[in-house]
C-alpha cells in the first residue's frame, strides 16, 4: 500500500480549552475518537504547516508514542516539509525548546502533562512551541481553541509507523523525517554555557550527588551528563529510566512529592547535593546537606553567583521573578544595579523579557527557574549551575545559603495549596476578598499592620499588553506579604495558593524554620480571607 491522504470527517470536541502550558487532559480523552486528531489539526491549521519544519518528542508518558506516529501522519499529510523527533519520540521540554530554536524551526509540538502523572488514566497533553523556542502565546492558544469549535475534517495520512527506535532519516509520505538524538544537542549547549572541567574536577574529588529524575524524562540526560560526561559515580541518577506510568510517582520536583529525597538529604549518609526534576524536565528541585533551599532562594543563589559560570561571565542583563516568588532575588538584582522585573505567573512572560534582552535569568517560586539559553523553565540547567558553583566556590549549600542571606537578609517563605476546593466556594472566597481590598490600608491582624493590598495588573514592558487579576496581594508594613491565587493548571476543582513571605534583614535568625518564622503570616492569611469559613479548609494539602 502506498501511503495517501485521507480528509476524516470530524465534528468539534466541546470544551477543549488549551491554556498557555498547551492542553492537558485525561488520557483516555485524548484517546477518545478524534481527540488528538482534532486538536492536532487545529494547531496546523492556526499556524500552517505547509513545507514548515517542526521539532516533535515528548516526556515519555502513557500515548506518547502512539501520539507521536499520529501526529507525525497529519503533520505529513498537511504538507510538513520535515520534522525533527527525539528517538523513542522523546525530548525533555527545555531539549525541545532548543531544539526548535538550533534548528531554526516554525515551532514544535511537545507531548507532555508536565508534573502531573501519567498512565491510562492519569494525564496527558499537547502543547505547541513558537519558533522562538517559547510556549504559544495566549492569541495564538485562543485561535487554535476557536478553530476546534469549528473543525469538521483533519488530514491523515494512511502509512506504517515511522521506526522512532531508529536514529537517522526516514521517509513518511514524501516528508522528511529526522529521528535524532535526545540528549547529544542539549548537552552541548550546557558544556557551553558551564565549566565541565571543574565540575568534573569536584566529582573526582568525591563530590556526592543524588539526582532524582522520579522515572521521568531527564533520566537519560541525567546519566549522560552527569555520570558520562562529569564522572558522577554511577548511581547518583536514581530513577532514570523514564516510564509511560512514571513507575506510579508524581513526577513533581517538591518535599512532599520528592519525599525520598529529602528523606536521604536529611539522614546521616547524606551526599553533598541532592535534585529532583518534573515529568518533562522543565521545574527542580535542589536539596543540600540537611537543608532545603526554596526555589524562591534558589533564583536569587543562582542570579548571585551566575558569573561564576563561562556562559554567564560578562554578568547578567536582568532579574524576572513571578509576583508570587520571594522578592530575594530582587535584592540581588538591585546590588548587581541590573534591571528586576515581576511577571505574573506562567513562563510565557518571560519570553518577552527574554526576546529583548531585558533578562537573563527567570524564576518562579513553583520550582522552575531558567534563562536565555532557551524559552522554557529549565530544570537540569538549575541543576548544572548550582553544581558549577559549589565546583568554584568549594563550599557547601549550607554555606553558601547562609552567606548569602547574610549579606542580603533573609525572605522566609512558602507556599501553602489547598487543593480541590468546589469551584464555587473558592469563587466566593475571592469574590469577598477582592471586594475587601479598599478596606484593608491601616488594619491590624496579627500584630501587623496592612499597608497596602490590589489585585496584580502587569502590563507587559516590551508588547504593553496588559494581563488583570492575577493574583490578590497583602503587604503588610514590615515588609511581610501575603498572595492568593487561584491555580490555572488544576484538573480537579479548584486549587487555592496561599503564597507567604517575611522578611529578616541581616544575619539575624539563620537557624529558624520558614514555617515557624512565618506562623503570623500564615495566621493573618486565614483571617483576612476567612479560609475556613469559606472552603471548611484549615491545613493545606500542600506546604513548599
Ligand atoms: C503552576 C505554577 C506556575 C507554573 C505553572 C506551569 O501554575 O504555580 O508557577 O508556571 O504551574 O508549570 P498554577 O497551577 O499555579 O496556575
Ligand atoms: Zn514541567
Amino acid at each position: 500500500m502506498s501511503p495517501h491522504i485521507t480528509n476524516v470527517q470530524t465534528a468539534p470536541i466541546v470544551g477543549q480549552k488549551p491554556g498557555t502550558s498547551g492542553l492537558r487532559k485525561k488520557t483516555p480523552v485524548f484517546m477518545g475518537r478524534h481527540y488528538l486528531e482534532n486538536f492536532v489539526q487545529s494547531i496546523f491549521d492556526v499556524v500552517g504547516a505547509k513545507g514548515r519544519t517542526f521539532i516533535l518528542g515528548g516526556d515519555g508518558r502513557y500515548f506518547n508514542d502512539r501520539a507521536a506516529q499520529v501526529i507525525l501522519r497529519m503533520a505529513a499529510a498537511n504538507g510538513a516539509a520535515r520534522v525533527i523527533v527525539g528517538q523513542g519520540a522523546i525530548l525533555s521540554t527545555p531539549a525541545a525548546s532548543h531544539l526548535i530554536r538550533l534548528n531554526q524551526t516554525d515551532g514544535g509540538i511537545i507531548m507532555s502533562a508536565s508534573h502531573n502523572p501519567g498512565g491510562p488514566n492519569e494525564d496527558f497533553g499537547v502543547k505547541f512551541n513558537m519558533p522562538n523556542g517559547g510556549p504559544a502565546p495566549e492569541g495564538v492558544t485562543e485561535a487554535m481553541f476557536q478553530r476546534t469549535t469549528t473543525i469538521t475534517e483533519y488530514k491523515v495520512l494512511e502509512a506504517q509507523d515511522v521506526d522512532l527506535g531508529r536514529i537517522g532519516r526516514h521517509d513518511l509520505g514524501g516528508m522528511i523525517v529526522d529521528v535524532v538524538n535526545p540528549v547529544t544537542d542539549y548537552a552541548a549547549l550546557m558544556e557551553a554555557l558551564f565549566d565541565f572541567p571543574a565540575i568534573r574536577a569536584m566529582f573526582a574529588g568525591g563530590f556526592r550527588m543524588w539526582m532524582d529524575s522520579m522515572c521521568a524524562v531527564t533520566g537519560p540526560y541525567a546519566t549522560e551528563i552527569l555520570e558520562n560526561r562529569l564522572g558522577a559515580e554511577k548511581g547518583t541518577c536514581v530513577n532514570a529510566i523514564p516510564l509511560p506510568d512514571f513507575g506510579g510517582m508524581h513526577p513533581d520536583p517538591n518535599p512532599t512529592w520528592a519525599k525520598a529525597l529529602m528523606d536521604e538529604m536529611f539522614s546521616d549518609a547524606a551526599p553533598d547535593f541532592g535534585a529532583a526534576s518534573d515529568g518533562d524536565g522543565d521545574r527542580n528541585m535542589v536539596v543540600g546537606q540537611g537543608i532545603y533551599v526554596s526555589p524562591s532562594d534558589s533564583l536569587a543563589v543562582l542570579a548571585a553567583n551566575a558569573h561564576l559560570a563561562p556562559g554567564y561571565k560578562a554578568g547578567l542583563k536582568g532579574v524576572a521573578r513571578s509576583m508570587p516568588t520571594s522578592a530575594a532575588a530582587d535584592r540581588v538584582a538591585d546590588a548587581l544595579g541590573i534591571g528586576k522585573y515581576e511577571t505574573p505567573t506562567g513562563w510565557k512572560f518571560f519570553g518577552n523579557l527574554l526576546d529583548a534582552g531585558k533578562a537573563t535569568i527567570c524564576g518562579e517560586e513553583s520550582f522552575g527557574t531558567g534563562s536565555d539559553h532557551v524559552r522554557e523553565k529549565d530544570g537540569l540547567w538549575a541543576v548544572l549551575l548550582w553544581l558549577n558553583i559549589l565546583a568554584v566556590r568549594k563550599q557547601s549549600v549550607a554555606t553558601i545559603l547562609q552567606e548569602h542571606w547574610a549579606k542580603y537578609g533573609r525572605n522566609y517563605y512558602s507556599r501553602h495549596d489547598f487543593e480541590a476546593i468546589a469551584t464555587d466556594k473558592a469563587d466566593a472566597m475571592f469574590a469577598a476578598l477582592r471586594g475587601s481590598l479598599a478596606g484593608l490600608p491601616g488594619k491590624a491582624v496579627d500584630g501587623m499592620t496592612v499597608q497596602a493590598a490590589d489585585d496584580f495588573a502587569y502590563a507587559d514592558p516590551v508588547d504593553g499588553s496588559v494581563s488583570i487579576k492575577q493574583g490578590v496581594r497583602v503587604l503588610f508594613q514590615d515588609g511581610s506579604r501575603i498572595v492568593y491565587r487561584l491555580s490555572g493548571t488544576g484538573t480537579e476543582g479548584a486549587t487555592l495558593r496561599v503564597y507567604l513571605e517575611r522578611y529578616a534583614p541581616g544575619p539575624d535568625g539563620l537557624e529558624h524554620d520558614a514555617q515557624d518564622a512565618l506562623a503570623p503570616v500564615i495566621r493573618a492569611a486565614h483571617a483576612l480571607a476567612g479560609i475556613a469559613a469559606y472552603t471548611g479548609r484549615t491545613t493545606p494539602d500542600v506546604v513548599t
